[in-house]
């Protein structure tokens, strides 16, 4: 109960050890004054019963020679005897009856007087019970008071006749002098004991509290800063240095935890980000490849039909050829047809029959060749075939690609026109993923073309500019540039962000620039940034080696 409350109280441990300390002292100095006091009690004790001794002693001997000489007890032998041993033991002694008058004395001339005062009381007081009784005595003669013992003069038991009063100072003193080496020992005992135990004490709570303090500093600075390369400095060899070391093991321990708690943070965060990345390239890849199906499959159903109008329009244009011919042969040979006949010949209006068949047959067999190339572009983007690494002719990628975007570049209804300017250098055969690279040349063009779109509103030509050039150490590359919105500042940093987008719900995603990055930089280990200027436009660039299949596996 009390530790506990001691353990409990709001105070520093070398407070407490040194309060302890302090006890300890103080107790070791009262059992000192204790111990003294106890000593001189002793010493006035002896000197006491030696005083009552002689006193007895006198007592008996007066009682014993008035006996002997049968005579009153005080009789004037008594003043001889009192003499005799004040003689003998140099000290003052008075004798006195019950009423407390003097009866012998070594000052004859107080022989006769009354004891009055304090000190007559006490005498009275001792005649009347028997008690022995010690007081001081001050008076003219004796300044500083002199020691007395007053006891009782029996005859027997049962009678008091008077009292001795004996001088006793030489003997209390005696006595005092005799325990003085015991009392000085106890007290340097005492003291020493005192001094030592505040020494100890000092000595002790400060080489605990010291550690202990600049522990506490430590901890609270590591906590606070997040310092962990603070270390507790290792001054003693005891339990504080024992703990100091331990202490300095901790937070060497927790430094290096946190370091994996970091790094392990890190790899989840990638990992994260990884999965993220991945995900979005599955979605993406997966959108891709299932447009890609789709337009490898619409553009090979069209692509025979097609084939066989183009195939027959040479006939056709034959035939029918032939069939004027006929007909030019049967007007000659019948220059005036009968009425029935001229008739139907007036409603065909032939003239205009053979001038329009013609061009007709000539804008069916371009109509045909449009198909054939646009199926062939379609063909050539989706480029199901074509999942590995292989020498492609860039131009022919970024020209089926334009071809696809064409209802956005031609004037609608909707949209106005865009003019696309190429600017086309010598490229060789590029290696590349074509499909993939299709995928971003058209996420670079549907952005320029939003973006050209959104500031045409503000009257302006829209234009893309896409060229292409052979640079150094062997790389390509392919500008794509607008003179659109711009991107504003505060936006670059961000653009190639997954899921960064600032158009409208439906119309971005915010996957176009993230997906297209990955693709250049991880997949055709190339490289793509862009300059822009708000109002102005943005180009984007892209750069990547004409060699790389080999690289790639
Ligand atoms: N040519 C450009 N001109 C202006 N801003 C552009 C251009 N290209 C990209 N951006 C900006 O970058 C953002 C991210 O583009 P992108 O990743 O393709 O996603 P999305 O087109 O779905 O928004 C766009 O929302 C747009 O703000
Ligand atoms: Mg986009």
């Amino acid at each position: 109960m009390l530790t506990e409350l001691w353990l409990t109280i709001g105070m520093k441990i070398s407070h407490k050890l040194l309060l302890s300390f302090v006890s300890i002292s103080l107790l070791t100095s009262v059992v000192g004054v204790v111990a003294i006091a106890q000593s001189k009690k002793i010493a006035e004790t002896l000197a006491i019963k030696e005083a009552e001794e002689v006193a007895q002693v006198l007592a008996t001997s007066i009682v014993h020679h008035s006996a002997t000489h049968g005579e009153s007890i005080f009789s004037n032998e008594l003043q001889t005897y009192v003499l005799q041993l004040h003689h003998l033991q140099r000290r003052d002694i008075e004798v006195v009856n019950r009423e407390t008058r003097i009866v012998a004395d070594v000052v004859p001339d107080d022989i006769g007087t009354i004891l009055e005062g304090k000190q007559g009381k006490e005498v009275q007081k001792t005649i009347q019970d028997g008690q022995t009784r010690t007081l001081l005595e001050n008076s003219d003669d004796y300044p500083q008071g002199i020691e007395l013992i007053v006891v009782p003069l029996k005859r027997d038991q049962n009678q008091i006749d008077g009292a001795v009063i004996l001088e006793w100072s030489s003997l209390y003193e005696e006595a005092i002098a005799q325990v003085q080496p015991t009392i000085i020992i106890i007290a340097i005992t005492s003291l020493s004991c005192v001094i030592l135990a505040l020494t100890l004490g000092w000595q002790i709570s400060s080489s605990i509290a010291k550690p202990l303090q600049s522990m506490t500093d430590v901890a609270q600075t590591v906590t606070q800063k997040s310092n962990f390369d603070l270390k507790v400095p290792i001054i003693t060899k005891d339990e504080t240095g024992l703990l100091a070391i331990a202490f300095n093991h901790l937070i060497e321990r927790v430094k290096t935890l946190l370091a994996e708690k970091e790094q392990r943070s890190e790899e989840l965060q990638q990992a994260l980000s990884d999965l993220h990345n991945t995900q979005l390239q599955l979605v993406q890849t997966e959108k891709m490849s299932s447009l890609g199906q789709l337009v490898a499959g619409v553009a090979h159903e069209i692509n025979n039909p097609v084939n066989f109008i183009y195939g027959n329009i040479i006939h056709i244009d034959k035939y029918t050829q032939d069939l004027l011919k006929l007909l030019q042969a049967y007007q000659y040979q019948y220059p005036n047809p009968p009425q029935t006949l001229q008739k139907i010949l007036d409603d065909i209006e032939l003239d205009f029959l053979y001038e329009d068949l013609s061009k007709l047959l000539q804008s069916m067999r371009v109509g045909t060749q449009r198909i054939r190339q646009i199926v062939l572009s379609l063909r050539n983007f989706s480029r199901l075939d074509e999942a590995e690494c292989k020498a492609v002719d860039l131009h022919e990628g970024l020209d089926n690609t334009l071809l696809i975007l064409q209802h956005r570049l031609k004037d609608t209804s909707e949209s106005f026109a865009i003019e696309v300017i190429k600017n086309y250098g010598q490229l060789p055969l590029v290696e590349c993923y074509p499909a993939q690279l299709n995928q971003v040349f058209m996420n670079v063009l549907l952005n320029a073309i939003d973006a050209v779109e959104e500031s045409a509103q503000q009257q302006t030509t829209a234009k893309l500019w896409i060229s292409t050039q052979l640079i150094a150490d062997n790389q390509v590359q392919i500008l794509i540039a607008d003179n659109g919105t711009g991107i504003p500042e505060k936006m670059r940093s961000r653009i190639f962000e997954p899921f960064f987008t600032t158009k409208p719900t439906g119309k971005g995603t915010g996957l176009g620039l993230s997906i297209s990055y990955k693709i250049i930089t991880e997949k055709h280990h190339g490289k793509m940034w862009f300059e822009s200027r708000l109002g102005e436009g943005s180009e984007f660039i892209i750069a990547i080696p004409v060699h790389q299949c080999e690289i790639s596996g």
